[in-house]
């Protein structure tokens, strides 16, 4: 059990969730994290085999039938998930029928994965279509891009434009822009079926008036992702604070050249050239 819980990747997911809560994007319960277990990583556990619970999940994963997922438990405080990792994450098995899931380690205290696993699993599902390293989900409440929800136009194009053009790496890190869902109930499967279609296209999609869900091949990528898209709409909110006149900008094609420059190909149709 100590040895799981020094190891890397649960290390790494303990850090991550207490940076996210330190910038205000995880207040209480808010944001939830799931990790695609390596076959190495599962077979450094001492013993995954005892099943301390088993739920329904109520849509079909069979895509990932037999896959082992880390994620965080469902009201849990990402304040409290360094310090007692045991309780606040949690591992999980998809059954080989892709219909339910087994705990297996971690939720000491009887809790179960996050409310929006729905979200995370069907997005794991569509992300490894497009990238068969595909490996963390990661969902958090990030202040100015919410904030961004209530004053812009809900389209992808628009609001991709904005972040790109607040931060000169933006479209290195993000590309393929931010997807963007209409306002929905969280925790449903509708919600996770609307994100992960988005999935196919974007790599971060953008819960309006709620949140961000991000994907990546690894917790830094991911929680990097986040951060950049963070640090734009930041920005834009920094510009609005100063007046909001914008008297230059990064040209539509600069944009392009710095992503030619980076060997990146921008969401087509997305920029004015
Ligand atoms: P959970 O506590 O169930 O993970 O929910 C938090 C959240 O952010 C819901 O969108
Ligand atoms: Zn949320």
């Amino acid at each position: 059990m100590t040895k799981f819980v020094d190891s890397s990747f649960v290390k790494n997911m303990r850090e991550v969730t207490r940076e996210s809560y330190l910038r205000y994007w995880d207040e209480r319960n808010g944001g939830n994290v799931s990790y695609r277990l390596l076959a190495e990583e599962v077979e450094g556990f001492e013993d995954v085999s005892e099943v301390k619970a088993t739920y329904e999940l109520g849509f079909n994963a069979s895509a990932i039938a037999g896959f082992y997922y880390l994620v965080t438990g469902t009201g849990r405080y990402f304040r409290n998930v360094y310090d007692r990792p045991t309780l606040d994450l949690g591992l999980v098995k998809i059954s080989e029928d892709g219909k339910s899931y087994d705990v297996v380690w971690g939720f000491e205290d009887g809790g179960k994965p996050t409310s929006e696993f729905p979200s995370h699993l069907l997005s794991h599902i569509e992300r490894l279509k497009v990238n068969p390293e595909q490996r963390v989900v990661f969902h958090c409440h990030p202040t100015n891009l919410i904030a961004m929800s209530f004053t812009q136009p809900l389209d992808e194009r628009h609001l991709s434009r904005i972040l790109w053009k607040m931060q000169a790496e933006s479209i290195v890190v993000f590309p393929e822009g931010i997807g963007v869902i209409p306002y929905m109930t969280p925790g449903t499967n509708a919600i996770g079926e609307a994100t992960a279609a988005k999935m196919s296209e974007f790599q971060a999609v953008l819960w309006p008036h709620h949140g961000l869900f991000a994907s990546g091949v690894s917790l830094d990528e991911t929680y990097g992702l986040v951060e950049v898209i963070e640090k734009a709409a930041m920005i834009f909110s920094q510009v609005g604070a100063q007046g909001g006149q914008i008297l230059q900008e990064i040209t539509d094609q600069e944009l392009q050249e710095i992503a030619d420059y980076f060997g990146q190909t921008p969401h087509a149709g997305f920029l004015d050239l």
